[in-house]
């Protein structure tokens, strides 16, 4: 299910160039799940294509796979204004999308506060959640997820990019 390529199912859509939908292998059964596009993802309608992009493409590369090994979506498809945070409402409008990309996975990867609390509803310190596997209710299937550090947030903070760099070797092994 895509959305509809005039979608008005919130106010997202008022500011946007374009709907950013998923990339990768549109087969793959492990789903890194962002935020929301930025500027960069809304004028080229790809995810994770800017800074937090380069940083993602890069820390798989290391772990030995690549961006076109697995699906890259985001909780909302429309960029939000100045890059704040989405909202619980615009991400409930969207959820129907994320839903019917998830439902066949094997591994969701939430990356960041916003993805992990969307999918799972917790709002504490990602600290106590980051890499502990846990499981998510997708369309009435259990679905194994992995909460991880957003990639913009480990551009300052070295634990948390060690965190991020073993979240992509969890992954690596995945794909085995
Ligand atoms: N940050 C996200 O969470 N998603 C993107 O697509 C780009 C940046």
């Amino acid at each position: 299910m895509r959305p509809d390529p005039d979608c008005r199912l919130c106010d997202l859509c008022e500011g946007r160039t374009n709907i950013v939908l998923p990339d990768g292998d549109p087969d793959s059964k492990i789903i890194f799940v962002g935020e929301a596009p930025g500027e960069t993802e809304d004028l080229q309608g790809k995810p994770f294509v800017g800074k937090s992009g380069k940083i993602l493409t890069a820390m798989m590369e290391e772990a030995g796979f690549s961006r076109k090994d697995v699906l890259i979506t985001n909780t909302v498809k429309c960029r939000p204004p100045g890059n704040r945070d989405p909202t619980d409402e615009e991400m409930d409008s969207c959820r129907r999308f994320l839903c019917s990309e998830l439902e066949n996975a094997s591994l969701v990867v939430g990356l960041g506060k916003s993805a992990c609390r969307s999918l799972t509803g917790y709002q504490g310190s990602m600290g106590r959640i980051v890499n502990k596997r846990t499981l998510i209710f997708i369309n009435g299937k259990k679905i194994p997820f992995l909460p991880a550090y957003h990639p913009a947030s480990t551009i300052y903070n070295r634990k948390y990019r060690e965190d991020l760099a073993e979240t992509m070797r969890i992954v690596a092994e995945e794909l085995k």
